[in-house]
């Protein structure tokens, strides 16, 4: 093989590497992981514990998300909903199901949905550390958090350590997931063996 094609091939290979490794972590929206840091820089301000990033969780946020993204933003929608007067997440169990959840390992959880037009990031942060979900915010036995947004929509879900929130999928889900990474690190070792 000449120099010449070797260089082709491990052009072709690199490029093969970087659209799995896309595949595998699609881009995030920005909002979400700068909401994140904003509420670990309020919980840290109050000396609690950093809330970290549960995937399970996030999925969750996503799917209600999707649920509330052709509502318009009102003075009576996501954070500025009257506490005890909630909209109830229509077929919350579906949703649940679409991620490979169900109530017995989140109902310990919470949803918080908050409507920002354009999800302007100083808004985004205040209408969870300046409203109702403050008091959620700053309570010690939330551990982890998944963010998720649609449209003006972005829904924080909080989970604990325990195992009625922790947001452990069951069974079929967690083979799948751990499909994944295998493979990943299956194509690495084959593509560097190709690259030496
Ligand atoms: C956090 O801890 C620091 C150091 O222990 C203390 O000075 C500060 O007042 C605490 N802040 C709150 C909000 O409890
Ligand atoms: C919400 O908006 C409506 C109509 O714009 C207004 O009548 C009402 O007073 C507002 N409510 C609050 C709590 O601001
Ligand atoms: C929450 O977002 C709305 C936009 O929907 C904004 O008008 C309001 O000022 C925000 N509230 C806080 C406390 O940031
Ligand atoms: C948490 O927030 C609630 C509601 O804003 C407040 O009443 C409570 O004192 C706060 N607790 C702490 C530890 O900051
Ligand atoms: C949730 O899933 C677990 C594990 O598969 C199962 O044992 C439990 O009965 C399920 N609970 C509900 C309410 O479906």
């Amino acid at each position: 093989m000449t120099t010449m094609a070797s260089s082709r091939l491990c052009l072709l290979l690199l490029f093969f590497l970087c659209f799995i490794l896309f595949i595998n972590h699609p881009v995030k929206c920005d909002e979400e992981d700068t909401l994140l840091e904003g509420i670990n820089s309020y919980r840290k301000s109050l000396n609690l514990t950093v809330l970290t990033k549960n995937d399970n969780a996030e999925c969750f946020a996503e799917e209600v998300a999707d649920q509330f993204k052709s509502q318009p933003c009102t003075n009576s929608t996501g954070s500025n909903t009257v506490p005890g007067t909630e909209p109830q997440i229509p077929n919350y169990e579906s949703l649940l199901a679409k991620c490979h959840l169900n109530v017995s390992n989140t109902k310990d959880g919470y949803v918080m949905p908050a409507c920002v037009p354009n999800l302007d990031p100083s808004l985004v942060l205040t209408n969870f550390t300046e409203t109702q979900y403050s008091g959620e915010l700053n309570d010690t036995k939330y551990t982890g958090a998944g963010i998720g947004s649609d449209g003006s929509w972005i829904v924080v879900v909080l989970t604990t350590n325990t195992p009625e929130g922790s947001f452990v999928t069951y069974n079929a889900a967690s083979l799948t997931t751990k499909i994944g990474p295998v493979s990943r690190l299956l194509f690495l070792l084959m593509a560097s063996f190709f690259l030496l």
